[in-house]
């Protein structure tokens, strides 16, 4: 499981992780954002409630990790990202594994500073078809503003805005940072720097996971 603040490189350094281990990489922000842009009744909520940088309700998210985790693929294991985010979340995830016959090896604890996030957010880019991250100083696409791998035009995400940014790191202080002091008791927590280059992460990364 990856925790962190919004911008800290979780999504980048796990889904590269997942790549190189063979394993999928959950992440409930690209689940939810895949779903908002369903033209449907709950895809116009769960969009309306992303725009507010406010977490989707816990039963809905709850339901979509436990069919998520159900799934044959994730039986070799998998990478947790976005999820647990309070620790309503946590609790039910704990009934989830016990369901499932799985458990948590290790929670890593992303380190970074206020003005990286600010700066990292602020610099984002993803592809709206493919949904790959860029960032405009520190990892660009090739050509301008169009994704590597299928040339789509590159958006910037809505909660990305200012307002929603600050409104989402309120969130993540309330809601999210208890669960260190949960799984810091369970002796799982592990903090890793998350400065550096997204290569020089990466290799701490490796090195956390034993690889
Ligand atoms: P979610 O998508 O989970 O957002 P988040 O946790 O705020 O995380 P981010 O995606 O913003 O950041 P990241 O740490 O993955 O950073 P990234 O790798 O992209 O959630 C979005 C929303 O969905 C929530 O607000 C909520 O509404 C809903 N939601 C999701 N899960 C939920 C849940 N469990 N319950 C309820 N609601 C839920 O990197 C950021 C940028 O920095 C990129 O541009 C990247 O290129 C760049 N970068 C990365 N690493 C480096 C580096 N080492 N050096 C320089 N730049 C870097």
């Amino acid at each position: 499981m990856v925790l962190g603040p919004p911008g800290a490189g979780k999504g980048t350094q796990a889904s590269r992780l997942a790549e190189q281990l063979g394993i999928p990489h959950i992440a409930t922000g690209d689940m939810f954002r895949e779903a908002a842009a369903e033209d449907s009744e709950t895809g116009r909520r769960i969009r309306q409630i992303m725009e507010t940088g406010e977490l989707i309700p816990d039963e809905m998210t709850n339901e979509l990790v436990r069919e998520r985790l159900l799934r044959s693929d994730a039986r070799s294991g998998f990478i947790l990202d976005g999820y647990p985010r309070n620790l309503e979340q946590a609790a039910t995830l704990d009934q989830i594994l016990d369901e499932v016959g799985t458990k948590i090896d290790l929670v890593i604890k992303f380190m970074v500073r206020g003005p990286d996030i600010v700066e990292r957010l602020r610099g984002r880019r993803v592809c709206p078809v493919c949904r790959a991250v860029y960032h405009m100083a520190t990892h660009p696409p090739k050509d301008d503003e169009v994704c590597d791998n299928d040339g789509a035009p590159l958006i910037r995400r809505d909660d990305d805005l200012e307002e929603t940014t600050l409104r989402r790191l309120e969130v993540y202080g309330e809601q999210t940072r208890p669960l260190y002091e949960l799984y810091a008791e369970r002796g799982l927590l592990t903090e890793m720097d998350a400065l550096g280059s997204t290569d020089e992460v990466f290799r701490r990364l490796l090195a956390v996971v034993g690889r």
